[in-house]
């Protein structure tokens, strides 16, 4: 249990020793001046009601019943109507700061009880290019990924991509068309080789795509080539081999851009045999009927609801089929405790009668299925993101556009600089990769993942307010400090480690040391919803705490040499806490920019 969760323990006991009803929640709130104290609390208020109390004598009562020596309580006190104000000890905050200091995972214990996730995320459509609604399923499942791993829970993560849908069909049938035909499928012309001309997998896509769309009879014949891959036809399927391995090498060199990997990659493919045995069983069990001609799933208790199709009438089966097949395997290889799916909000009609299904079908006590979606990107019209001509923005333009921008930010920054500039043509290449990709994973996490956000390279690159780059920078800042050869190693790494306490005799000190001590709180608030901008939210209050800190506080001049070593201290803990949570995010930190 973190802090705040204790302390809202302790709460919820000393509120039932008073007779209060046993599920009462206290809320707990940090005062935003901080004069009133680090937490307050309005349970008396709440309990006056039920308790039928004065709120103010409540609260004393209260008070009286918490061990306030235990939950390291310097002061409480009763404000206004009832509020109950609590102020830590200072010496309490001091150690604990330097623990944390002299821990390599900043004093965040792994949890008490790991479970096991599965996390299913990113799961592109393969043989069409990864475009921008693909990003925020990778990076909110990546870092939900890292978070819960760090905390200690075992996770896999599977990229369940689409590798069995009509998008092979049509490449196969682009493909097969031939140059002679039809050569304006195909840009480069024929070698030897003829599955060289898979490097244009995505033109082909989009016009075989557009075929479809003008002459359906080109749709039916995209249509029969996708039949006769699922019927396993030889070529068919020889081609589609070789033409999933080619979409592996594009979408590998994105994910590499991005620093994420994952543990499976199976994809829809990998299911297709088990389909008719689940629809088989379905059937059986009586968990799915015939009706007209197809087999769906129907929710006889809810009259409106549509059924879940698991198949077609003319024998194919859908994405649901694979779905049921994918839970049946991932129970019987992980026996995880939860599976999360990362997709779009617009999916949730599916997962939830994907969840209903599979427990009528699997039992599935205990474990938890949860459709994590989140909305979509737009573009500055207010409108899903597209270009200028209409068509989808490619995923690898996009982050080739965010590190050219950042390029030219960082030159101008480091042209700028008083003493002139300080890094290479590489390392401002390098710096502007970390800064243009980190703003893009930052502007996606940073959002409460339900809601649509819109799309702006100009504020996700900005360098104050709530941006990776700016982050980025204050990490840079406090590391510049480190340069010059204080602390060990001279890089000022774990300079806090050999302290018993860190001294909090300023406001803006104590105000950033008690910022530090949350990050156990935030990591915890990721995963109890999953929803990465806990986290973002986190370090930019910590950022801003540092900022002011900094401002008020000098280090390298302070007073005493004791009082830098401890101030110091507290930056080396401020830029470890900024990479940790940014790493968590999948967003690299770099020491000068
Ligand atoms: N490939 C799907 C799409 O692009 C997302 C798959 C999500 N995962 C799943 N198990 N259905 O819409």
């Amino acid at each position: 249990m973190n802090d705040v969760e204790l302390l809202r323990d302790a709460l919820a006991h000393a509120a039932r020793s008073l007779g209060a009803p046993s599920d009462v929640a206290p809320i707990v709130e940090r005062p935003r001046d901080p004069s009133f104290g680090d937490w307050t609390t309005n349970l008396a208020l709440t309990l006056a009601k039920p308790l039928g109390k004065k709120p103010r004598d409540i609260a004393t009562a209260l008070i009286a019943a918490l061990d306030l020596n235990a939950l390291h309580v310097a002061a409480a006190e009763i404000a206004g109507p009832g509020f109950i104000n609590l102020r830590l000890r200072d010496n309490w905050l001091g150690r604990q700061l330097a623990a944390a200091a002299g821990d390599k995972r900043l004093g965040i214990e792994p949890v008490a009880e790991p479970r096991k996730y599965l996390v299913d995320y990113s799961a592109p459509n393969v043989a069409k290019p990864m475009h921008v609604g693909h990003i925020r399923s990778t990076v909110i499942g990546d870092a939900l990924y890292r978070t819960l791993k760090f905390l200690g829970h075992s996770v896999v993560g599977d990229n369940h991509l689409g590798d069995w849908g009509t998008q092979f069909g049509m490449i196969i049938y682009g493909f097969k068309l031939g140059f002679e035909k039809h050569p304006e499928l195909f840009p480069s012309a024929p070698s030897a080789s003829t599955l060289e001309h898979l490097g244009e997998l995505g033109t082909i896509y989009q016009k075989v795509y557009k075929l479809t769309k003008e002459n359906p009879a080109v749709r039916d014949m995209v249509l029969n080539e996708t039949a006769m891959l699922h019927a396993g036809n030889r070529m068919s399927i020889n081609l589609w081999e070789n033409i999933r391995k080619r979409c592996l090498v594009g979408i590998d060199e994105i994910y590499g851009r991005l620093g994420m990997t994952f543990d499976e990659t199976l994809g829809e493919s990998f299911y297709h045999r088990e389909l008719s045995g689940v629809v088989r069983e379905l059937l059986d069990r009586g968990i799915a009927r015939q009706s007209e001609g197809a087999v769906g799933v129907f929710f006889d208790d809810d009259p409106k609801a549509t059924p879940l199709l698991v198949q077609k009438q003319d024998g194919a089966f859908l994405y649901a089929t694979t779905d049921l097949a994918t839970i049946k395997y991932r129970i019987e290889r992980w026996h995880p405790d939860a599976i999360l799916y990362v997709v779009d909000h617009r999916q949730s009609l599916h997962f939830g009668q994907l969840f209903k299904t599979a427990k009528r079908w699997l039992g599935l006590d205990g474990v938890e299925l949860t459709h994590v979606s989140f909305g979509t990107v737009l573009g500055d019209d207010g409108k899903p993101f597209k270009t200028r001509s209409g068509d989808t923005v490619g995923l690898e333009s996009l982050l080739d556009e965010a590190v050219n921008r950042a390029l030219s930010i960082v030159t101008a920054n480091d042209d700028a600089k008083p003493d002139g500039p300080e890094l290479s043509a590489e390392q401002r290449q390098r710096v502007a990769e970390a800064v243009g990709i980190g703003a893009i994973k930052y502007a996606d996490l940073s959002q409460n993942r339900t809601s649509d956000y819109v799309f702006s390279y100009d504020k996700m690159l900005a360098m104050n307010g709530n941006t990776a780059t700016y982050m980025q920078y204050a990490h840079a800042r406090v590391r510049s400090i480190f340069a010059r050869g204080e602390g060990r190693g001279n890089r000022g790494e774990g300079i806090g480690e050999e302290r018993q306490t860190i001294a909090l005799a300023h406001p803006a000190e104590r105000a950033l040391g008690l910022e530090l001590l949350q990050f156990a709180e935030a990591l915890d608030n990721v995963v109890s919803d999953y929803r990465p901008n806990h986290l973002t939210n986190y370090l930019f209050a910590l950022a801003n705490r540092y900022s002011t800190f900094y401002e008020e506080c000098p280090v390298l001049k302070a007073e005493t040499p004791e009082l830098k070593r401890n101030r110091l201290a507290l930056c080396d803990l401020t830029a470890r806490t900024l990479r940790q949570g940014l790493n968590l995010l999948g967003i690299e930190v770099v020491e000068k920019m």
